[in-house]
């Protein structure tokens, strides 16, 4: 315990340092400071200080967390590390959510699979509690092997979707054509680990194998980057806008060769026409 709370009081000084020298505040984060654990009871284990989280799943329940503070813009980042080996119908769900019925949501979603075959990462925006904008990928590496990086920038402006630094989707602000965009509902950040294996492989296909139980994933390194309320001028890197040319080239290369659904060319899907912020999404 006195070596936990050492490590809170470094980090809350790291903190302080931070902001106070800078107009954005970047938090690296401490699990028992930001997060609490909401479901699953002991199947959920913070450690090492605060530094790394799991989240576990057994026949008799899956687990989660979410975060203490709601977020309105931002960088987020996160650091995990997948269910291993035979991870068949389990889903990792990884998303920010606002409340309510006309709630708005960023969700990344990892839906296992049997050992060597691909996760898929499945990806959503809602606004205004509504969703239908899936797009899912596959990853270029083995995402249970070692930890990654997902982010999320939300801007007024725009939403994008990163992996290892890597945009893979962008979702732009398109409420002059009338479609809404989240912007004044505060998210906090949630997590849980699950069984879906009524749907998440090969569409509910294969189950879940329960001798290999439990599953567990592994979060660490989070990371809130936020403009405070009195430097909302400021001009730090995660304020620039739009992809620059490496980051249109790096999205273009994940969208030619890792993605495997998209609900903008999902014509069978919308008889009376895709979504009208589909024919701004292409090019970006
Ligand atoms: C699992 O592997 C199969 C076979 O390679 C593939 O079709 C499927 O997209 C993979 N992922 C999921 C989550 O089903």
């Amino acid at each position: 315990m006195a070596f936990s709370s050492n490590g809170f009081s470094m980090f809350v000084l790291v903190c302080l340092v931070v902001i106070s020298s800078l107009s954005v505040a970047t938090c690296a984060g401490n699990f028992y400071q930001d997060f609490d654990i909401t479901w699953g009871g002991k199947r959920a284990k913070i450690f090492k200080a605060g530094q790394l989280l799991s989240l576990s799943l057994d026949p008799v329940s899956g687990s989660g967390f979410q975060s203490k503070k709601a977020y309105l813009f931002g960088r987020i980042d996160m650091q995990l590390k997948l269910v291993a080996g035979n991870s068949a119908g389990t889903v990792t769900a990884y998303y920010l959510s606002s409340q309510g019925l006309t709630h708005d949501e960023i969700d990344f979603e990892f839906l296992g699979n049997l050992s060597g075959d691909p996760y898929i990462l499945h990806t959503n925006v809602f606004t205004q509690g509504k969703g239908n904008r899936e797009q899912q990928f596959y990853l270029w590496f083995d995402p249970t092997r070692n930890f990654h990086t997902y982010s999320i920038i939300w801007k007024p402006q725009h939403i994008i979707f990163l992996v290892d630094n890597t945009p893979i989707r962008v979702f732009k602000n398109a409420e002059s054509i009338g479609v809404p965009f989240p912007k004044s509902q505060p998210m906090k950040i949630y997590s849980s680990l699950w069984n879906a294996d009524d749907w998440a492989t090969r569409g509910g296909l294969v189950k879940t194998d329960w001798s290999k139980a439990p599953f567990t994933a592994y979060y660490r390194n989070f990371k809130v980057t936020a403009s405070t309320s009195t430097s909302a001028s400021s001009d730090s890197t995660w304020q620039t806008n739009e992809l620059d040319a490496h980051g249109r080239r790096r999205l273009r290369w994940v969208q030619k060769y890792f993605m495997i659904y998209n609900y903008c060319s999902d014509l069978k899907r919308f008889p009376g026409g895709l979504p009208p912020e589909c024919k701004r999404s292409r090019f970006l």
